[in-house]
């Protein structure tokens, strides 16, 4: 049907939409009529925009400006336009935190913090070095009850009070300063087990050092135990601390390394 001219074979072209209202069946004496009820659609090649008549909603008609054939859908509302939700940006969930009389959105960790972070990673390492020498020292302390302090034993104790006070300096930075918060979007449980892992990894960053000063200066065989297991249990946690890391730098892709970076 031509909408101008009806034809079965072929389908209706149709007006232009408002710019060109539709001249429909109802010329000369018919435009007396009561108007027809219109309906608005688009044509699906061109997106022109077209008006028709309610009843033909469904068919399908030739579009006046492509003149491809295009099936009329009266359009309601707006079209819906779905965006693409952004992925998680750890980066954007900073949390509010009251500093003194000031308001302040803390999305990173400071360089303060960030520093001894990784400063702890490193004088870690070296506490991992000089271990045997340490060991080789308690041993004969253990033994004979007295031991000369090699150069090796000494650096360890003096590391590990080095991380006691890298850790307690960070305590009171993260008290001070505060922390982002959790990755938005982040399930309740992940949040929790992330926070239960870095409680943990604070217990034993000032647990550690407690522990060997108590074994060595002490002479308490049991806290030099307890440092043997507590030294496991840091391993442990750091491994998944570490894994976890990467998953959200290369899984979850959430760029939560840069708060520490
Ligand atoms: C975070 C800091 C520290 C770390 C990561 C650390 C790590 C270690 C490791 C890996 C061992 C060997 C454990 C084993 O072979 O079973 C060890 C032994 C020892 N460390 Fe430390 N240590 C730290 C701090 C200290 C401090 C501050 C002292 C003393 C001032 C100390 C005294 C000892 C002693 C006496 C041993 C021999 C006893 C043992 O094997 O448990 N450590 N430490
Ligand atoms: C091996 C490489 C490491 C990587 C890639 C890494 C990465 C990170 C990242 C991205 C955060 C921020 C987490 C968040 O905002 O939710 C973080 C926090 C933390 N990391 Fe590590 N880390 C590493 C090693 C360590 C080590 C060796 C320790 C200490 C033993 C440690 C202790 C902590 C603690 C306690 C926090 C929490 C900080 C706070 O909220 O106060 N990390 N780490």
């Amino acid at each position: 049907m031509d909408l101008a001219g009806a034809s079965e074979d072929r389908p209706p072209s149709l007006s232009k939409g408002l710019s060109e209202p539709w001249q429909g069946p109802f010329h000369g004496s018919d435009a007396l009529q009561p108007a027809t009820p219109m309906s608005k659609s688009f044509c699906q090649h061109c997106a022109q925009h077209l008006e028709f008549p309610e009843e033909m909603a469904g068919q399908e008609a030739v579009c006046p400006s492509c003149g491809r054939t295009t099936t009329l859908r009266a359009v309601t509302e707006p079209a819906r336009i779905r965006i693409p939700k952004p992925p998680p940006d750890a980066l954007n969930s900073g949390r509010t935190i009251m500093r003194g009389m000031m308001t302040v959105s803390v999305q990173k960790y400071s360089a303060a913090q960030r520093g001894i972070h990784w400063l702890t990673l490193l004088v870690l390492v070296g506490s991992f070095a000089t271990n045997d020498a340490m060991g080789a020292v308690w041993e004969a302390m253990m033994r004979t009850g007295a031991a000369e302090v090699t150069t090796g034993a000494r650096t360890h104790q003096i590391l590990g009070i080095t991380i006691l006070a890298l850790t307690l300096t960070r305590l009171v930075l993260r008290f001070a300063q505060g922390v982002p918060a959790p990755v938005a979007g982040q399930s309740a449980l992940v949040t929790l087990a992330s926070s239960i892992v870095h409680g943990l990894l604070y217990v034993l960053l000032v647990a550690l050092p407690v522990s060997g000063m108590l074994a060595f200066g002490g002479g308490i065989a049991a806290a030099g135990a307890a440092h043997g297991v507590l030294v496991v249990l840091l391993l442990v946690l750091v491994g998944g601390h570490a894994a976890a890391a990467l998953v959200h730098q290369f899984v979850l892709k959430d760029n939560l390394l840069a708060r520490m970076r």
